[in-house]
């Protein structure tokens, strides 16, 4: 601005940055509101110095202030991308939820013609088809609706922007419920007792104390180390075996490839809580199996897996169940989910098997979370549970 002195340049670079602002959505950038903050108040304590300029300072103090209130007004949409399947997958279920806590916010369930791909900031999303989040210029954040991210992972046009997992108490909670029932289902020989009562047949066998049992957990991270907490105040033995080193009160921690030999040598029951990566894909095949502790009180080996299908090598898993090198299983996941029909694991003896539902993502505490986590964002502050795209969790 020619001839302009400091404060009026300061205001015409603040109307500036307010005009930017609006058009890239300000309010969660919050470089933009602290430089503006700057700006505003040099010129007007220059202002205060020189009463001959204050009715245009004014002036552009109104427009920021107008801006601004504008700018709240116009606040980024979040877009919900699920496939439905079961209730809790239901796209109307969270458009209800998300509606109830992002009330000044618009939802959009995807597809929707009427969206403007532009108005999109945030995408809720559960297993979007690869390049489904590329269609979106504006995104800011993209929201796992689950723990996992190995679906998004694979998709190679998925936008640079952070990508949240949910790592809430409520999905934790289930997931350790999930593995203390197949851990003492297990322990307590509920395999054998069931076919007893089929067969009325009256012939108890011994039990052993739960000390007596070594519980192995694969993956020490938000679900693992909850489970192999409660796990060793019921009494088991609990070790867990993480990539990098991780402590948990009374579990004995392994780590990192070097240890994992060690960690599987003393494990009765393996529970596998791994994330699929490029490092864990079939990790848990005949090789790993024949490593568990061969003089088990279980007679052999058992293995819990719900991280995901990816991990197994499901012909090693019904062979080795075959020629005992495992005792049993409790399979929450598979390579291909639905099972199919002919698959011979609804029929196998050994094995329990649960639709992939060890702990279902609830919309009431996931979206919470999520409207939670953009108020912070929003707020200049940080997001939580970022994946670490070069390690794939
Ligand atoms: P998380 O907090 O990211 O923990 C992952 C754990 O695995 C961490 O301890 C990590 O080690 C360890 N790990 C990763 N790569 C490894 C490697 N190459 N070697 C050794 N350890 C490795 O994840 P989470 O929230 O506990 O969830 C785990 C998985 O559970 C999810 O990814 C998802 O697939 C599955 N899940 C299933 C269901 C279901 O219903 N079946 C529900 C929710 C989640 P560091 O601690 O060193 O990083
Ligand atoms: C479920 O499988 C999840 O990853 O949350």
């Amino acid at each position: 601005m020619p001839g302009a002195d400091g404060p009026a340049k300061n205001f015409c670079t603040g109307s500036v940055l307010g005009i930017v602002a609006t058009a890239i959505g300000y309010q969660e950038i919050p470089y933009f509101a602290a430089i503006r903050r700057a700006l505003v108040s040099s010129a007007l304590s220059r202002s205060r110095q020189r009463p001959a300029r204050r009715r245009s300072e004014i002036w552009y103090v109104v427009q920021i202030t107008l801006n601004a209130r504008d700018i709240g007004m116009t606040k980024g949409a979040l877009a919900i991308l699920v496939h439905g399947g079961t209730d809790n997958w239901s796209p109307g279920r969270w458009q209800a939820r998300f509606d109830d806590v992002c009330r000044d916010r618009r939802v959009i369930v995807l597809p929707d013609p009427k969206a403007e791909p532009a108005d999109v900031h945030y995408a809720a999303v559960w297993k979007p088809a690869p390049g489904e989040l590329a269609a979106f210029p504006n995104l800011r954040v993209i929201f796992n609706l689950g723990a996992g991210v190995d679906a998004l992972m694979a998709d190679r046009s998925l936008p640079q922007v952070p990508l949240v997992r949910v790592a809430v108490d409520d999905l934790t909670g289930r997931m350790t419920g999930y593995v203390v029932l197949h851990v003492l289902m297990h322990h307590r020989q509920e395999l054998y007792l069931r076919q007893s009562q089929r067969d009325r047949r009256w012939q108890p066998r011994s039990q052993w104390a739960a000390a007596a049992i070594s519980v192995g957990i694969m993956g020490l991270g938000t679900l693992g180390a909850n489970a192999a907490d409660v796990l060793s105040r019921i009494g088991f033995r609990v070790s867990g075996w993480s990539r990098t080193p991780r402590q948990v009160n009374g579990v004995t921690s392994f780590h990192g490839a070097a240890q994992l030999d060690a960690f599987l040598g003393g494990a009765d029951i393996l529970v596998c809580l791994l994330p699929l990566t490029s490092d864990t894909q079939h990790i848990l095949d005949r090789d790993l199996f024949r490593k568990l502790n061969r003089t088990s009180p279980l007679g052999a080996p058992v293995l819990i897996n719900a991280g995901r299908g990816g991990l197994q090598n499901e012909a090693d898993i019904l062979a080795c169940l075959d020629d005992g090198t495992l005792g049993a299983a409790s399979l929450d996941v598979f390579a291909q989910e639905p099972l199919p029909l002919d698959s011979p694991f609804w029929t196998h003896p050994k094995v329990v098997l649960t639709p992939h539902n060890a702990a279902d993502t609830d919309p009431d505490a996931i979206s919470r979370y999520v409207a939670d986590q953009i108020a912070r964002f929003e707020a200049g502050g940080v997001l939580e549970n970022v994946v670490d795209r070069n390690r794939g969790y």
